[in-house]
């Protein structure tokens, strides 16, 4: 995978060293981690797990491995839900806020690590009165309302697996992960706020269940904005019924280490969605080291704020487990960011004094979208730490963060990982890493990572497949139901290494450059390019604001490069204009890289959750009829997307 170097893509060499103020106030400046890991990575992590939790039963071994099957820290003991709440409010920080919540509507509450212990006792016994305990598995199907970590932790406190469903998803969704996880409870509301309405989760409940998911019994339903939803009898129950009558004691359960601890379902590249498997002590352990020192951070200070949704891997372990255990105040925010306005971010980050806000690329890109006006209404100089996730960054988008947002003083963390990952793993460290805009950098301490060739053979500079050479703590512990296909789909295309699915580089300097799902990489007449260095490329034009490609099947050439672009708001969408932004890739990459044919569309077709899904555009670049949109958020998208397709000029 070797045929595009660093320097034919690198549209921005400006490398960014942590100033000596944050470096001296840093909990990390030094390669001290990376050296211990490196001397003995197994005992580096049992000195994180001892130090950053409290167990009820020490560990006797730190690592069994029987490739691909991992145990972290056996012969340990504890409980989560005590690990981030009782052991906080036992160390006299019961008034501390865990969370500030704010709703879309305005309304607030104020959340303390006590009021969190209280609640979560409360659920657990509500859980156990309905028959729940070690071994079920619960399925959470939820608004970003308080009752969602409520539920997420009481299920912890008394070993039953949560399976969070996002609230995005159809009824099939919920009727495919609670069959496939044997669920016995689905946790609902009647619906949650987004766009300045509610919008219904319970009547997509009652539809999943009248389709299927036996195994469910009772459906729990917290009323959040009052509509009128059905209640079936003896089936469904109302949330604040439950806990007016519950007990707020409920001893913690010491759970194994090995106990698992939730199921995330992944879509993607095939057709079953995959219940990704975690346990307890390995999991929390790597959530706690990196939620720490990736963010920096200083729990009797800062007021942290992961602006993802819970219904996410993201929100699980940034949202809830990680902030959690390490004693923060966070932000918890229900709704979208244009609600009641573009600035709604930049509002909350004023009003609560938000010290690292931790967010996605296409969110950045949408706010570059709206224009630097609408974070430059508020006062973001609280801000010390920047975060983002999910896909990799654009240098453009990574320097408008860092300009816009950072006030060009806050390091940017840019965390490559995934949902079987549970977190962090390619990250730089903000005291000590010098980053380069669109680099992810390094793995973390602990965690090892390594490009290979088709072949499998390590690749030292240049482009390669992204594998882990070894295992790491919240590595998922397989496919829920499936061995084999875990082993086939994570373990089987390299020997002995885990194979994570990306693409990235090394360049000159060591720094890895992650590029994207390896089926997003193009081959263009034998040269290989990558999807977001040709999107970079695109954004990197002033007339654009947002930009996606595929590469679509093309007799001559094997595939061809297809650009969707949006359009900053005053330009027209010319034949003129989508010939010069064509252009403008091929200055800044070179020939080979320029699009075949440039689409100016009004949207791109997105999951609820903001990944593009380009899988669509390839269907539509190659003129096949649409697969699954059923994770489409707006489906009229494709169709406007089409009709324009078919109208763009193609070079010949
Ligand atoms: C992509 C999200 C580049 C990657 C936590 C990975 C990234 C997939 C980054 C996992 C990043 C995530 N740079 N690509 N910083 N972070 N990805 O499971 O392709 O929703 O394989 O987990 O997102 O997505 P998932």
């Amino acid at each position: 995978m070797a045929d595009a170097t660093i320097e034919d893509y690198y549209v921005e060499d400006r490398t960014f060293a942590p100033s000596p103020d944050f470096a001296a106030a840093a909990l990390a400046s030094n390669r001290s981690l990376y050296d211990e890991a490196e001397a003995d990575y197994e005992a580096f992590w049992a000195r994180q797990a001892r130090e950053l939790l409290s167990w009820d039963r020490d560990f006797h071994s730190v690592l069994e491995w029987d490739l691909p099957f991992a145990r972290w820290f056996i012969g340990g003991a504890l409980n989560v839900s005590y690990n981030c709440l009782d052991r906080h409010v036992e160390a006299g920080q019961g008034n501390k806020i865990a969370f500030h919540w704010e709703g879309e509507p305005g309304d607030t509450l104020t959340i303390t690590y006590a009021d969190l212990l209280t609640e979560v006792s409360k659920f657990a016994n509500v859980l156990k009165g309905l028959g729940l305990g070690a071994g079920d598995r619960v399925a959470i199907y939820m608004p970003m309302i308080p009752e969602l970590p409520v539920a997420m932790l009481a299920c912890t406190r008394i070993g039953v697996a949560h399976s969070v469903i996002f609230g995005g998803f159809s009824p099939d969704a919920i009727v495919d992960r609670c069959e496939d996880a044997e669920a016995r409870l689905i946790i609902t509301a009647d619906a949650g706020y987004r766009r300045g309405a509610p919008s219904m989760l319970k009547p997509n409940v009652d539809t999943a269940l009248s389709q299927g998911a036996a195994s469910v019994e009772h459906v729990v339903v917290v009323n959040r904005c009052d509509t009128d939803v059905d209640m079936a009898e003896g089936r469904d129950l109302w949330w604040h019924d439950l806990m007016a009558d519950a007990s707020a004691d409920c001893p913690p359960e010491p759970m194994d280490s090995e106990a698992l601890l939730y199921l995330l379902y992944t879509s993607g590249t095939t057709a079953k969605p995959k219940g990704i498997m975690h346990t307890t002590g390995g999991y929390l352990t790597q959530v706690a080291f990196t939620h720490k020192y990736v963010f920096d951070l200083k729990p009797d200070t800062d007021v942290y704020w992961c602006a993802a949704d819970i219904g996410w891997v993201t929100g699980h372990s940034y949202i809830v487990y990680g902030p959690l255990a390490n004693g923060a105040t966070s932000v918890i925010y229900e709704g979208t960011p244009d609600t009641p306005g573009r600035d709604r971010l930049w509002d909350i980050v004023e009003r609560y004094g938000v010290t690292q806000l931790y967010t996605a690329p296409t969110a950045i890109r949408t706010f570059m979208k709206w224009g630097a006006q609408e974070p430059a209404k508020h006062d973001l100089s609280s801000l010390r730490v920047l975060g983002t996730v999910g896909e990799p960054i654009n240098p453009e988008a990574w320097m408008w963060y860092h300009t816009n947002i950072g006030g060009e003083g806050c390091p940017i963390v840019d965390t490559w990982w995934q949902t079987e990952t549970g977190s962090h793993m390619i990250s730089p460290l903000p005291g000590v890493t010098t980053t380069k805009p669109g680099s992810a950098t390094h793995p973390i301490p602990g965690v090892f990572a390594e490009l290979v060739d088709d072949d499998g053979r390590p690749v030292e500079r240049g482009g390669g497949y992204l594998t882990i050479t070894r295992p790491w703590p919240s590595m998922l512990r397989g496919i829920w139901g499936d061995p084999e296909r875990y082993r086939e789909t994570y373990w089987s295309r390299f020997e002995g290494r885990y194979f994570a699915g990306d693409g990235a580089k090394v360049d000159d300097d060591g720094y890895l450059w992650l590029l994207g799902r390896v089926d997003d990489v193009m081959n263009i007449s034998g040269h290989r390019i990558s999807t977001t260095e040709v999107e970079s490329a695109l954004v990197d034009h002033a007339a654009v604001a947002e930009a996606a490609v595929v590469g679509a099947a093309d007799d001559t050439t094997g595939q061809a490069i297809i650009g969707y672009v949006i359009l900053r708001g005053s330009h027209d969408a010319t034949d003129e204009l989508g010939e010069e932004v064509r252009q403008h890739v091929a200055t800044k990459l070179g020939p080979i890289a320029r699009p075949k044919t440039v689409v100016l569309v009004p949207d791109l077709p997105k999951t609820r959750s903001g990944k593009i899904m380009r899988r669509l555009l390839r269907d539509v670049a190659e003129g096949r009829s649409l697969g699954d949109t059923t994770t489409l958020a707006d489906q009229s998208v494709v169709d406007e997307i089409r009709t324009r397709a078919a109208e763009s000029p193609q070079e010949d």
